[in-house]
């Protein structure tokens, strides 16, 4: 397979990059009064604002350029269609299929995949309706209240974000939690204050076999068990999401309380089918349309705008640009909305569980830097903690900034003032201020020399950090829907253009088998033996000091 670093496009950005890291974003800015109109989109929910790069129009054709030689657009007529592009796992990758709203037959290897789609919405339809009516009762006959999530990974980060960040728009028909870690602190906690005869258990697992999402599904259902002294009880208390039904029923879920999914869905991007169904008991059914049609939308965009007016796919190419080309090796995500605020988790795994890996599709080691480690947290608490980093560290992090013109929640001065820190950050990261402005700016507050020659040097922002601007008109179903597909595109995008498998995940298996010998071991007096002495001498520790306390 011959490696995208040997493509003249490639190497053309190579050269290129040389060249634009002499420069400074702001003297393209003063050069170019057009710069924002010609380096921003607007569509009908979000303004895409990527003016503050360290880009000029020739960067951008040369990175146009290089994603046709890398044929994204057959790649991406390929993943629509349903061939099997996730190879390692012969695949098809179709999360596009569960908010497809035009109601085509999609038809792939002779399987109507939109019927089944529309099968399976019309059962979270009827049962979120059921719950959040009372007409599905309890064991006692008492309607459900709460409603426990119990899953991890893609089976919890997206319906947890979703929920958060669509609260406002909860009738609070039921609560919602979630359990994904095996710690038991988490599943204790929440269920302390819940009454079992109201509490409802949604089992998400697409393989069923994740073993901290089986163990915290028999604690629960021991917690139900004990308190209805009858295992008939669990039938009206646990369903379950999967596409594993024969271990799903083994482990004593209801054939008929079983969600449906299928291979071709990654857990990853499964918020839209079943895993979705929180977000369809917290917001009822419409909203959970509401939020397909916004990613819909956006599945439209990706696959009808030409390159150079695709924003995934720019966001794509941005990120290769500045990573692979201009060498950064993360990347923040600052949402200033508090309720995007598990949004940077969310997107962690999306983006570093999909492509963050170092051999090609044809197994070789590939010979250039992929994607960056993905961190942040909500923009406001972000400045008062890390941003210090952002703005003076001799590491350069490109940011997303992720922001609304209204809030769901107006408060008097609240929002203006929130947006003017978002405004200003991406300005300040950008333009910098330079020693001769800093030196000027103290000497006119009056400093004497001997101060301003101290502490000059450290006051310096070199800026010239690249920043992208998301700017949604409000947070609302359908703008998240919009969102959350806009950065899935973008990621298919990078795996394209990186050469990489963004549709597997076996960089977790290791862990997870050798943590399965090693709870055997804890449970044993027999050590097998072959762990390095590091991780010897701690089983060893914990055992002794275990036993010692016990
Ligand atoms: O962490 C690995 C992983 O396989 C993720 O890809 C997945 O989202 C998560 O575990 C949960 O898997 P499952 O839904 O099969 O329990």
């Amino acid at each position: 397979m011959t490696s995208r670093a040997s493509l003249p496009s490639w190497q053309a950005l190579q050269k290129h990059a040389v060249e634009m890291k002499t420069q400074h974003m702001k003297d393209l800015f003063s050069k170019d009064a057009n710069r924002f109109n010609e380096f921003s989109l607007n569509s009908d929910s979000f303004l895409f604002d990527y003016s503050k790069n360290l880009i000029t129009s020739d960067t951008m054709q040369k990175l146009f350029t290089l994603a046709r030689d890398c044929e994204l657009e057959q790649w991406r007529e390929k993943m629509f269609s349903g061939e099997r592009i996730n190879t390692t796992e012969d695949r098809s990758v179709l999360h596009v299929a569960l908010r497809d709203r035009s109601n085509t037959p999609l038809i792939v290897e002779g399987e109507n995949l939109t019927e089944k789609v529309q099968a399976a919405l019309a059962q979270i339809k009827d049962f979120s309706e059921r719950i959040r009516t009372g007409t599905w009762k309890g064991y006692s006959g008492k309607r459900i209240k709460d409603v426990v999530n119990i899953g991890v990974g893609g089976s919890n980060l997206g319906p947890q974000m979703v929920t958060e960040a669509l609260k406002h728009y909860s009738d609070q028909s039921v609560r919602v939690h979630y359990v994904s870690n095996v710690d038991g602190t988490q599943i204790a906690d929440i269920l302390r204050p819940l009454d079992p005869e109201n509490t409802l258990f949604i089992i998400s697992s697409k393989t069923f076999t994740t073993t901290e999402t089986m163990t915290n599904a028999q604690t629960a259902m021991k917690w139900l068990v004990t308190s209805a002294f009858d295992e008939k009880a669990i039938g009206k208390h646990f369903v379950a999401v999967s596409s594993n039904k024969a271990t799903a029923c083994e482990f004593g879920i209801e054939e008929e309380n079983i969600f449906d999914m299928w291979d071709w869905v990654g857990g990853r991007f499964s918020l839209w089918s079943a895993i979705g169904l929180p977000i369809a008991l917290d917001l009822g059914f419409d909203k959970f349309v509401e939020l397909l049609e916004g990613a819909y939308e956006v599945d439209q965009h990706f696959k009808t705008a030409p390159l150079e007016k695709n924003a995934p796919v720019i966001m794509a190419l941005l990120s290769l640009w500045n990573c692979t080309f201009l060498g950064s090796q993360s990347q923040a995500i600052l949402p200033y909305d508090q309720p995007l605020h598990k949004l940077t988790a969310y997107l962690q795994q999306a983006e570093m569980e999909s492509n963050g890996k170092s051999v090609n599709w044809q197994g070789d080691e590939v010979d250039y830097p992929t994607v960056p480690s993905i961190w942040g947290e909500i923009g406001i608490n972000g400045q008062h903690a890390f941003y210090q980093y952002l703005h003076q560290s001799n590491n350069v992090v490109p940011a997303d900034f992720i922001g609304s013109v209204a809030s769901v929640t107006p408060v008097k001065g609240h929002h203006d003032t929130l947006m003017a820190n978002f405004f200003a950050q991406t300005e300040a990261l950008m333009g910098g201020v330079d020693e001769q402005q800093v030196r000027a700016d103290l000497k006119a507050k009056g400093r004497n020399q001997e101060y301003i020659d101290k502490v000059a040097p450290h006051k310096v922002h070199k800026g010239n950090r690249p920043t992208n601007t998301i700017l949604m008109d409000q947070i609302e179903p359908r703008s998240i829907g919009s969102l959350i597909a806009l950065y899935e595109h973008k990621i298919f995008t990078q795996g394209i253009l990186l050469q990489i498998c963004s549709f597997d995940q076996w960089g977790v298996e290791l862990g997870k088998g050798l943590a399965n010998n090693i709870y055997d071991e804890l449970k044993s007096d027999v050590i097998d033996g072959k762990h390095d002495s590091s991780t010897q001498n701690l089983i060893n520790y914990y055992k002794a000091t275990k036993a010692a306390k016990s």
